[in-house]
């Protein structure tokens, strides 16, 4: 099977070395630089081009992640292919793809970094395909990285965006606030790495809203404004501290 990787950044990095352990050839890697492509290529034994022109015309899957708002203007700039094209995004339509015959979705309901392993084996991935042909060719190719394989259409595509927005990148900021607030007091993250572990593993079992603690959830009126006032110095955080406390009481009362 090959496959054309648009796109070198977080998912297209995962994407393309995941596709080459488990026996798919990526050809080519596209990038709008150059230097960039060439830095995924090498790690995968692809051709690096950086002119949509050169993309070749008969591979089996044009895998588009490039960032949302770019989807458009990279798959319209591919001309005369043969081969499903996709797209990785959560958020984005499938129509943005319908210039193409052959089009689809494949959203993979994780959260990438480049400098963080992954095994694909533990990805949800999402399709979507604009025949029911294109459907099964998708399912087996990715059938090659995973057993977590769900048929889900854009408009409930957005919804687990969505909420992955919520339980991945909202968590990871409020991280990263936290981090603030030790290191502006000399106290090491490390400490917290524990509780964080234990959060994410309580609700393997648990709904969420089963097991909430802290003081919003015990109404604990002193504490609450004991915080408030640590937090008095930097009002953005205190602003994040009522909200979420409010959000809590609401959720609970
Ligand atoms: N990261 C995740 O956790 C995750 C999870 C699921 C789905 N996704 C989806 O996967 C896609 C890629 O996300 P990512 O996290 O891999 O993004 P990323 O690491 O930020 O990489 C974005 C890629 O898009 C390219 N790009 C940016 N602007 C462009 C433009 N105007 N024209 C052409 N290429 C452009 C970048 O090229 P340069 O290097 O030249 O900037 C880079 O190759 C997105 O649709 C995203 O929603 C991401």
């Amino acid at each position: 099977m090959k496959i054309v990787c648009l796109g070198a950044g977080n998912v297209a990095t995962h994407m393309a070395n995941a596709f080459k352990e488990n026996g798919a050839e990526i050809t080519q890697v596209w990038s709008r630089d150059l230097a960039t492509a060439q830095a995924l290529a090498l790690q995968i034994g692809a051709e690096a081009i950086s002119d949509l022109n050169d993309v070749e015309t008969f591979a089996d899957l044009y895998l588009i992640a490039v960032k949302d708002d770019a989807i458009a203007e990279v798959a319209n700039g591919l001309k005369k292919i043969n081969g499903i094209v996709v797209h990785t995004s959560g958020a984005t339509g499938m129509d943005v793809l319908q210039d193409h015959k052959d089009y689809g979705v494949f959203y993979p309901l994780q959260t990438f970094s480049k400098s963080q392993p992954i095994d694909f084996i533990h990805v949800p991935l999402c399709l979507e395909a604009n025949t029911e042909e294109n459907m099964t060719s998708l399912q087996m190719i990715a059938m090659k990285l995973t057993p977590l394989i769900y048929e889900v259409e854009s408009k409930k595509r957005e919804i687990l965006h969505v909420a992955g927005v919520f339980a991945c990148n909202f968590v990871n900021h409020l991280y990263t606030l936290s981090h603030e607030i030790l290191k502006e007091n000399a106290l090491d993250f490390e400490m917290l790495r524990p509780l964080i572990m234990e959060t994410a593993t309580k609700v393997q079992e648990a709904l969420p809203e089963q097991v909430q603690t802290g003081p919003a959830i015990r109404d604990d009126i002193k504490t609450i404004s004991k915080h408030e006032e640590l937090l008095s110095k930097t009002p953005h955080l205190q602003d994040i501290y009522r909200n979420l406390s409010n959000s809590i009481k609401k959720t609970h009362s």
